[in-house]
Order: structure tokens, then C-alpha cells, then sequence
């Protein structure tokens, strides 16, 4: 039978993804409506083993909506990773009263999730990444947020490098995956993009393409590197001795993580943490919320981080094809 959590905790782990809020607002009015008390969880798992727990209201979540960030801040726990760590960590739920726990973050922070699931904290995960690279979900949120910030930065670049006739190698996050990287290749139109994925190390076809481009009469040459792949200083020396034509390199860095949430992400947000409150008021545990195929979902934690998933070859062939 379903076991009936009363309180629930909240909390936000691994990098920060604007949107979380948004979550954390959606998991707290949604349990309180379902007669439940929330905790709050800060710094993560971190702050969970520091006992670092405070009582939230619907009051506490007022005026977070469109702030980037997490007010519940977050945190990396290399304790929490360790058997012991997770023991104590279950502990400190029971001690507080908290039989339910909602974590939003991204794959590492599932699997911690899982882990206090089979200790008997009935937990779901809300995926919360720039970095759009969790298998299980077509979304995660901050993404949105992210490839449009670094969109408007990557559309400055451009001026620049136009006017001077540059080549502009524009490095942008995702960890080691490309999906930042493939959306703002295509979305300002870059001359070649970088996948972890894909990319070969191959830099002479790099510089024999910059030639081409050149010759084809392109006055600015917009590479956008992906962080996993990285270098883009040095490369952009190489490049310059190679081709000739004055190169620079910029890395847009932790930009790309803050910033108001946009439409997209408040309602992806505001919808997954609602569901991943249901899910607990249902008795669920040990379930990721999803976005797939047009529909929210839930998978089991353990299957969710089974799967895989791979850069749209077709989309990657439309974006060389689009910048000829
Ligand atoms: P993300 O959740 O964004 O993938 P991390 O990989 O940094 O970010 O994971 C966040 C936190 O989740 C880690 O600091 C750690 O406390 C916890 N975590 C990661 N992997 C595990 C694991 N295998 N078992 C238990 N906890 C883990
Ligand atoms: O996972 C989000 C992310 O911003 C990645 O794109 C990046 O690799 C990583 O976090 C950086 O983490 P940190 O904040 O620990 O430097």
C-alpha cells in the first residue's frame, strides 16, 4: 500500500538552472493545498547533513517566480555520495518528519534521489539543468533560459567580429553535452558548431572552412565551441596562425546560468513541480517528472538514468547546411 507522506521536504542540487524557483514555488503551494507541510531544504544535500531545514508557507515562495537563482540555494556534497552519507542523510529526514522529498537538479542529484528512496524516503526528482542533457526528458528547465542569454551575448559578439572581419570562437556551457551549443549555433547562425558529441578534433578541416568562407566572401566567421570540447584560447591561436584572419576567443561562461527565467521556463517549471508534489501526495516514490514527447510523464529513477540520448543528427546536418 501507498505510503501517506505528511511533510515533504524541497530542495535544489548541482548547478542552478533559472526556473527553479518557479519549481520550488509550484512544490509548496501545491503541497500545502494538498494539506501537507513543507520543509525546506538548503544548500542541497549539503545543507540536508547539516540539518540546514526550514518551515516554508505559501508565503515563503511569494515574489520568486521571476527571479533566477535558487532561494534555497544549492550545493555540491561529495559525504552525501558515500553509503554513510545517504544513511545520515535518511536519518535527518525521519528526525524532521519529512517522509517525502521532492530534488531538483540534475542526473547526479537523481541519483542521489534514488538512493534515498531505497532508504525509505519516498523521493521524486524534477530536472533542473541548463544543460538539457538528462535522457529521460525533452526538457529540463533553465534550458530555455540559458540558450536565450547566451543567444543575445553570442548576437553582440557578431557585431564586433563583423566589423572587424574576425573569426569568433564563442564558447558556451552544457557540461559534455552539445545542446546549448547546437540551439545557439543554429539561433545566431554560426559558421560551424562544436559538439562534444561529434566533433573529431579534426581542427585543419576547421581552418580549410574558415579559408572557404573567406574566399566565398563571409566577413565574420562565428565558431560556437562547446564547453566539453573547451581550449577555444588556444584554438583560437591556431586558428589565427593558420588562416591568417585575426581570431578571439570568448567564454560566456556563468552568465549563461542567471537571469529572470523566461515564459518558458516559469511553466515548465511551475507545471513539473506541481506534478512532482501530486506524485508524493499519491504515495509515489522513487519517480523523475518528465517532459516527453509533447507530454508530462514520470519514469522509475533507476530506469530514467538508464536511458539514453544523442544530439538530432538531422538537426546538426540542417545547421552546416544553413550556414554555407
Ligand atoms: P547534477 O545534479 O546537476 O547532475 P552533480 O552531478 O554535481 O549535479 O550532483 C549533485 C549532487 O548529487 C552531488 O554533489 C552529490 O551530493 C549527489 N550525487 C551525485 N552522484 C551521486 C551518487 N552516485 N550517489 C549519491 N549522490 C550523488
Ligand atoms: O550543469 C550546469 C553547469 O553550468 C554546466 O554547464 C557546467 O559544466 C557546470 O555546471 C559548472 O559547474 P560549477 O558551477 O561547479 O562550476
Amino acid at each position: 500500500m501507498a505510503k501517506q507522506v505528511k511533510t515533504i521536504g524541497v530542495l535544489t542540487s548541482g548547478g542552478d538552472a533559472p526556473g527553479m524557483n518557479a519549481a520550488i514555488r509550484a512544490v509548496v503551494r501545491t503541497a500545502i493545498q494538498k494539506g501537507l507541510n513543507v520543509k525546506g531544504i538548503m544548500r542541497g544535500y549539503a545543507g540536508l547533513l547539516q540539518e540546514e531545514i526550514i518551515d516554508m508557507n505559501s508565503r515563503s515562495v511569494s515574489d520568486i517566480i521571476h527571479r533566477g537563482g535558487t532561494i534555497l540555494y544549492t550545493a555540491r556534497s561529495m559525504e552525501f555520495v558515500t553509503p554513510e552519507g545517504q544513511k545520515k542523510g535518511a536519518e535527518i529526514c525521519s528526525k524532521h518528519g519529512i517522509n517525502g522529498l521532492i530534488v531538483i537538479g540534475g542526473d547526479g542529484s537523481f541519483r542521489g534521489a534514488g538512493k534515498l528512496a531505497a532508504l525509505g524516503i519516498n523521493t521524486i526528482g524534477v530536472p533542473g539543468t541548463i544543460d538539457l542533457d538528462i535522457a529521460c526528458t525533452d526538457y529540463s528547465i533553465g534550458f530555455d533560459t540559458a540558450v536565450n542569454t547566451a543567444m543575445e551575448a553570442i548576437d553582440k559578439v557578431r557585431d564586433t567580429s563583423t566589423s572587424h572581419e574576425r573569426c569568433s570562437i564563442i564558447e558556451v556551457m552544457g557540461r559534455n553535452a552539445g545542446y546549448i551549443a547546437l540551439w545557439c549555433g543554429i539561433a545566431n547562425g554560426a559558421e560551424d558548431i562544436l559538439l562534444p558529441e561529434r566533433y573529431d578534433g579534426d581542427e585543419q578541416q576547421l581552418i580549410n572552412r574558415i579559408i572557404d568562407n573567406r574566399k566565398r566572401g563571409k566577413k565574420h566567421n562565428i565558431i560556437i565551441n562547446a564547453e566539453g570540447i573547451g581550449h577555444s584560447t588556444s584554438m583560437a591561436r591556431r586558428i589565427e596562425a593558420a588562416t591568417g584572419v585575426e581570431t578571439r576567443a570568448t567564454i560566456l561562461g556563468y552568465m549563461q546560468r542567471g537571469g529572470m527565467p523566461t515564459c518558458k521556463d516559469r511553466v515548465y517549471a511551475s507545471i513539473m513541480g506541481a506534478k512532482a508534489a501530486e506524485l508524493l501526495y499519491e504515495g509515489k516514490s522513487n519517480r523523475i517528472v518528465a517532459y516527453k514527447n509533447g507530454e508530462y510523464v514520470d519514469f522509475d529513477i533507476q530506469e530514467a538514468l538508464q536511458m539514453k540520448k544523442d544530439i538530432p543528427e538531422d538537426q546538426f546536418e540542417i545547421s552546416k547546411m544553413l550556414s554555407r
